[in-house]
């Protein structure tokens, strides 16, 4: 099978990271006992794009990724274009077009990557599963709503919640939480304060808890759940959390890992009518853009997640085991204490497969 995949750099270590990743998709392509290719198709929106033509992705953009088996994308923004313009002009613009409903963000940590918890002697493997298509990105709200000008402005960002798109994405979380060792889901809420769309959650959660008895469940508030991703990690397994928390999270979650240049994401339509897009959970990362030092560990891991929705899973363990054997070499980027390059990571995970 040869997969047909929409290759969206975007800007800054977006570029960087998705040719590593594709470089090591196409080595265990090659390398696989299945009988799988990559054709690839770049696509070269972003801030580049933006600067000639207005706009972050052709008007046509949807269509043009949508007979693709999966996109995988590298992250947007820049100094030229404010970041909700560039963020909303494209990838969550792919994320709601083409209804990406769930957002997976795995925590796994790495042999011999030192992290802040490493002296806890935690072993710790989560997965963050974000609700991707409203809460508090449904882009509702406006500016200058009060009409009495400057000095007086008052806008509105208004959250979304829907019975369905809670039900569909904790439905999702409690299938993933039944297929892993410790069958466990935490739900992340904040119903104290926001007493409308988080007490929906709620509801739905614990009405949705009678189907999976299987499932060991509790519910926590999000900023207790900050606190408790630090201080008690080995008490979470699968995590279902709103657009903005499970955002917050996953980062805190990554960073604990070690780096946010390690954490990979699939942006899944999990009933399959639009492809699915993968990618790291980082940003452009301007600081380090241009210099051949980013992580492409996040990048290489979401090309995993891809493999796994495209039906291979035996290369996607493969994959995570050569990551694994890099990083246990000590080939880490200076992200993580280390001296490598992007290329040497790369090489690296290349002389594992
Ligand atoms: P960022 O994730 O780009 O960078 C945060 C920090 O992490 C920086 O110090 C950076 O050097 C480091 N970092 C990130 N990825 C790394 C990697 N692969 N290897 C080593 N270090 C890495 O977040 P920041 O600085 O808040 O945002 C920069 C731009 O990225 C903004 O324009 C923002 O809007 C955009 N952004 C885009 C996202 C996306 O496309 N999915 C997600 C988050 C931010
Ligand atoms: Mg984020």
């Amino acid at each position: 099978t040869t997969y047909d995949i929409a290759l969206v750099p975007g800007d800054g270590v977006g570029g960087e990271v998705v040719a590593a990743g594709r470089e090591v998709l196409d080595a265990v392509a090659r390398t696989s006992d299945a009988d799988i290719g990559f054709a690839w198709t770049t696509y070269d929106w972003g801030s580049g794009y933006f600067a000639e033509h207005g706009r972050m992705m052709p008007e046509d953009g949807l269509d043009l990724l949508a007979p693709h088996d999966a996109i995988y994308f590298g992250a947007v923004g820049s100094a030229q274009v404010p970041d909700h313009v560039s963020l909303w002009g494209l990838r969550l613009r792919i994320c709601q077009g083409l209804d990406q409903w769930a957002n997976v963000r795995p925590v796994r940590f790495l042999p011999n990557v030192p992290t802040p918890l490493r002296t806890t002697g935690a072993d710790l493997d989560w997965v963050v599963v974000r609700e991707n298509s409203e809460g508090e990105y449904a882009g509702l709200g406006g500016r200058n709503l009060s009409g009495r000008g400057p000095g007086n402005e008052v806008a509105v960002q208004t959250s979304l919640f829907t019975e369905k798109g809670c039900e569909r994405i904790m439905r999702y979380a409690f299938e993933l939480a039944r297929t892993r060792p410790r069958r466990r889901l935490t739900s992340v809420t904040k119903s104290n304060a926001q007493q409308y769309g988080m007490v929906l959650w709620d509801e739905v959660f614990t009405r949705l808890r009678a189907d999976y008895p299987d499932v060991e469940t509790d519910s926590c508030l999000v900023d207790a759940m900050a606190a408790r991703f630090v201080l008690r990690p080995a008490s979470l397994d699968v995590i279902v959390a709103s657009n903005l928390n499970a955002d917050i999270l996953s980062d805190l979650g990554s960073a604990m890992a070690g780096s946010l240049g390690l954490a990979a994401s699939a942006n899944l339509d999990p009933e399959r009518r639009h492809p699915s897009m993968f990618e790291p959970v980082h940003g452009s990362a301007p600081d380090i853009a241009g210099l051949g030092v980013a992580n492409p560990v996040g990048a290489i891991e979401s090309g995993a997640l891809m493999l796994e929705h495209l039906g291979q899973d035996a290369d996607a363990a493969r994959l995570r085991r050569a990551v694994d054997a890099a990083a246990a070499a000590g080939v880490l980027t200076p992200d993580l204490g280390g001296t490598a390059s992007t290329a040497d990571v790369v090489r690296a995970v290349l002389d594992h497969l």
